[in-house]
C-alpha cells in the first residue's frame, strides 16, 4: 500500500466553504488512485480551514502529475459554490508538491489541477501530460472568446454579463455585495435631500457643498476652496488624474497665434515666451483629437465639444501656471484667445472647457481604454493561450484576478449606451469615436512610462510626483519581473520555441492594438529583453497606471466646477460677456451633478478583499527562487511606500495615488 497525504485548504473570502461531497482522483506517470470522496468526521471544507486527507493506492503513482477534483452533481440543494485555494499532497516518498487552484468551482464540475513545478509547453516529457496540455488550451480557447464591441476598439471577452462568467474568474461574492451596498448607500442619502434626479440648475457654486457632506476627504475640501487657483489647475496636469495629456512646448503650434504681448505680464519680468520657450519653461495641452467628434444631443440640440488648445508656464515659484487658451483649433473672431487678465468669469469659462475635454479623455482614453480595456486583451489571451502551469501564467494572472468581472459589469453601468458616462458631453457615441481615435494613434512606447515621459519632454519638471513615483515603480517592477523572467527562459531560443508565449503576445497585437504596425507593440518576441519589457508594461498598466488614473475620481470630481464631463452651454466666443450665472448655466444640473459624485464614490472605495500590489495571496509558485523573487519585490514595494509617506508630509498636497499601498495588484474598479 502507498499512503498519500492531501492538506486541502478553502478559501478564507466570505462563503468560500461546501457542505458538497468531494471528490479526488490522483494521476501519476504509474497509473491512477481510485476516484475517493475526501471525508473526515465532523464538517469538511468551511470558510478558511485546511483538512487533511489520506488516500491509499496499492503501489505508488511514482510522478504525480495531475488532481482531478469533482464537486457531487448529485444534490438537490441549492447550488453550493466552493472556493478551493490549493491541495498539497505528500506522496508516499516525503515529496510535497503544490497543486493551485484558487478558483470557485461549481456543482458537478471537474477541475484539474497541475501542480509542481512550472512548465512551458516543451519542456512537457510525458505524452500524459502532452496531450492534457494541448487538450487544456483547445478547451481554454472555446471557453474564453473574443468580440468586438466597436469597430476600431480593442476586442473584448464574449460574455454578456457578469453571471455568464466561468467561475474561475469570478469575484468574490463579499464584493459584489459591498458595491451594491455603496450604491445603495449612496442612492438613499442623497435621494433623501431630494437631489438625485433633480433637473434644477445649481443656486449658487456654494450649494454644491450640500453633497456627500458626511463622505468628504481632505482632498475634496481642498479642491472645493482651491479649484478656480491657476496654479492649482496647472497642478493638476501634473498630479490630478490626467497626467498624460501636457508635452513641452519647443515652437507654438501656427494654429495657436499666441502674441508676447499677449502673455507678456503673466511671465517672469523682463523674459519673452521666445525666450521661455527656449529655456524650455512651456507646455501644451492640445485637444486637436476632439476635433470634429459630434456632441450628443441634449434637451434635442447638441452640446458643444472645444478641441482645445491650453498653454502652461513654469514660472520662477517652480508653479505651472495656465497663461492662454484658445479653445478651437482655428483661430478666428469668435475664437478669441483667453488669458488669466480677462475676466474672472471669462477666464474661469475657458478653463472650464478645457477641463471638460481633458477629464473626457481622462475617463475614456486614459482610464477605460489605455488601462480597463487593454488589461483585458492581456487577460483574455492570457487565459486562452496559457496553460495554468506556464509560469507566465503564473506570475500575470494574480494581475488579472478580477479584470473580466469589472469590465464585463462596467460595460452596463459605467460605459454602456445607458451608462453613467452617457451622460457627459460626447455621449456614447462620441466617447467611443475618442477612443477609437485615440487606439490607432497609441503606441507600444507611450505605455511605457520612461519613454512616455521623455517624449513629452517632461524629464525635469519639478513637482511631478507622477512622474517620480511611477518612474521609481517602473523600476521596481522591471527588477522583479527581469529575475523572474530570466529565471524561466535562460536564453532568446526558449523564448522563440515557447508556442503558447508566441500565440500570446499574437493575440494582443491582433485583438488589442488591431493588427497596427505602426503601433510599435510587438507581434511576436525574439529575445528575453523583449519579453521583459512587456511584461514590465503590462504589471505597470494593471497596478500603478490604473490607480494614478483611478484612485483619485472622489478627490478631484466630487467638487464637479473642478472638472465636469459635461457642459450645457456653448464656449464663450467673444469677452466681457459673461457672469457667474453663466457658469451656473454652462455647469450640470443637481442630478446630474450628483450622478457624476456618486460614480467617483464608488469607483475610489477600497473594498474589503483589496489585494495590494505585490503581495500574492494565492500560492502558485512551488520552487524556491521566484517565492524569493517575490520577497524582495516586496520589500523594495515597502521601502518605496515608506518614502512616499515621508515626501507626502512635506507636501501642501500629499501625491499618494502611487503609494505602493494603496495600489490594487489588478484592476478591480
Ligand atoms: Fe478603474
Amino acid at each position: 500500500m502507498a499512503e498519500y497525504k492531501l492538506e486541502v485548504t478553502t478559501g478564507d473570502m466570505k462563503y468560500s466553504g461546501t457542505n458538497d461531497h468531494i471528490y479526488v482522483t490522483l494521476f501519476g506517470t504509474e497509473g491512477q488512485s481510485e476516484r475517493t470522496e475526501l471525508d473526515n468526521f465532523g464538517t469538511d471544507f468551511s470558510t478558511g480551514t485546511t483538512g487533511t486527507y489520506t488516500l491509499s493506492t496499492n503501489l505508488s503513482l511514482e510522478k504525480l502529475l495531475l488532481i482531478k477534483v469533482e464537486k457531487d452533481p448529485f444534490c438537490y440543494l441549492p447550488e453550493d459554490e466552493w472556493y478551493l485555494s490549493k491541495i498539497v499532497v505528500t506522496t508516499p516518498e516525503g515529496e510535497a508538491i503544490l497543486f493551485p487552484c484558487y478558483r470557485w468551482i461549481s456543482r458537478g464540475e471537474l477541475v484539474e489541477l497541475r501542480g509542481g513545478r512550472a512548465l512551458k509547453g516543451f519542456e512537457e516529457d510525458h505524452p500524459v501530460m502532452i496531450e492534457h496540455r494541448e487538450k487544456e488550451l483547445i478547451l481554454k480557447k472555446s471557453f474564453y472568446q473574443w468580440k468586438i464591441l466597436a469597430e476600431g476598439l480593442p476586442h473584448i471577452n464574449h460574455f454578456n454579463n457578469v453571471l455568464e462568467l466561468p467561475a474561475e474568474i469570478r469575484f468574490s461574492h463579499s464584493k459584489s455585495s459591498e458595491i451594491d451596498y455603496e450604491k445603495m448607500k449612496t442612492g438613499i442619502e442623497l435621494e433623501l435631500k431630494g437631489l438625485l434626479g433633480s433637473a434644477e440648475k445649481w443656486e449658487s457654486i456654494e450649494d454644491m457643498n450640500k453633497i456627500f457632506w458626511w463622505k468628504k476627504t481632505t482632498m475634496t475640501e481642498y479642491v472645493s476652496e482651491h479649484w478656480k487657483e491657476d496654479d492649482f489647475y496647472g497642478f493638476q496636469f501634473l498630479n490630478g488624474l490626467n497626467p498624460k495629456v501636457i508635452k513641452r512646448c519647443s515652437e507654438l503650434p501656427p494654429n495657436f497665434p499666441v502674441t508676447e504681448e499677449m502673455v507678456k505680464p503673466f511671465l517672469e519680468e523682463g523674459s519673452s515666451l521666445q525666450e521661455e520657450v527656449k529655456k524650455g519653461n512651456i507646455f501644451l495641452s492640445d485637444h486637436k483629437k476632439m476635433e470634429g467628434i459630434p456632441p450628443r444631443a441634449y434637451n434635442g440640440k447638441p452640446l458643444h465639444v472645444t478641441a482645445g488648445l491650453c498653454l502652461l508656464y513654469l514660472n520662477p515659484e517652480n508653479k505651472l501656471m495656465p497663461i492662454a487658451i484658445q479653445l478651437h483649433q482655428q483661430p478666428s473672431e469668435q475664437n478669441p484667445i483667453f488669458l488669466p487678465s480677462d475676466s474672472e468669469t471669462d477666464w474661469l469659462l475657458a478653463k472650464m472647457f478645457i477641463k471638460n475635454v481633458v477629464s473626457m479623455d481622462h475617463q475614456a482614453v486614459q482610464h477605460l481604454m489605455k488601462t480597463h480595456f487593454l488589461a483585458e486583451v492581456y487577460t483574455v489571451a492570457a487565459l486562452r493561450k496559457f496553460s495554468v502551469i506556464h509560469p507566465l501564467y503564473k506570475l500575470l494572472i494574480p494581475h488579472f484576478k478580477s479584470t473580466l468581472y469589472i469590465n464585463t459589469g462596467g460595460r452596463k453601468n459605467l460605459f454602456g449606451p445607458d451608462g453613467a458616462f452617457s451622460i457627459s458631453s460626447l455621449g456614447y457615441d462620441g466617447l467611443t469615436e475618442l477612443m477609437r481615435r485615440a487606439l490607432s494613434e497609441t503606441t507600444y512606447s507611450s505605455l511605457c512610462l520612461p519613454e512616455d515621459i521623455t517624449a513629452r519632454g517632461l524629464e525635469s519638471i519639478p513637482n511631478f510626483y507622477y512622474r517620480d513615483d511611477g518612474l521609481k515603480l517602473w523600476d521596481i517592477i522591471n527588477s522583479f519581473v527581469k529575475a523572474v523572467v530570466e529565471y524561466y527562459y535562460p536564453s532568446d531560443s526558449e523564448v522563440r520555441k515557447d508556442n503558447e508565449l508566441q500565440e500570446w503576445i499574437s493575440e494582443i497585437f491582433t485583438h488589442g492594438f488591431l493588427g497596427n504596425k505602426a503601433s510599435g507593440s510587438p507581434e511576436s518576441f525574439h529575445t528575453v529583453e523583449e519579453v521583459i519589457k512587456f511584461i514590465t508594461m503590462v504589471i505597470f498598466t494593471v497596478t500603478a497606471q490604473h490607480a494614478a488614473v483611478n484612485n483619485g475620481q472622489f478627490d478631484y470630481y466630487s467638487w464637479m466646477p473642478n472638472g465636469s464631463l459635461l457642459l450645457r452651454k456653448p464656449p464663450p466666443t467673444t469677452k466681457g460677456q459673461s457672469s457667474m450665472e453663466t457658469i451656473l448655466e454652462t455647469l450640470p444640473n443637481v442630478g446630474e451633478t450628483v450622478n457624476f459624485g456618486a460614480l467617483g464614490w464608488i469607483l475610489s472605495e477600497t473594498y474589503s478583499d483589496m489585494v495590494p500590489m505585490g503581495s500574492y495571496p494565492d500560492e502558485r509558485f512551488q520552487e524556491p527562487a521566484p517565492k524569493q523573487m517575490i520577497k524582495e519585490f516586496q520589500a523594495e514595494l515597502s521601502n518605496l511606500s515608506e518614502a512616499i509617506a515621508t515626501r507626502n508630509l512635506q507636501l501642501e498636497i500629499p501625491y499618494s495615488y502611487l503609494d505602493p499601498a494603496h495600489i490594487e495588484n489588478s484592476i478591480a474598479i
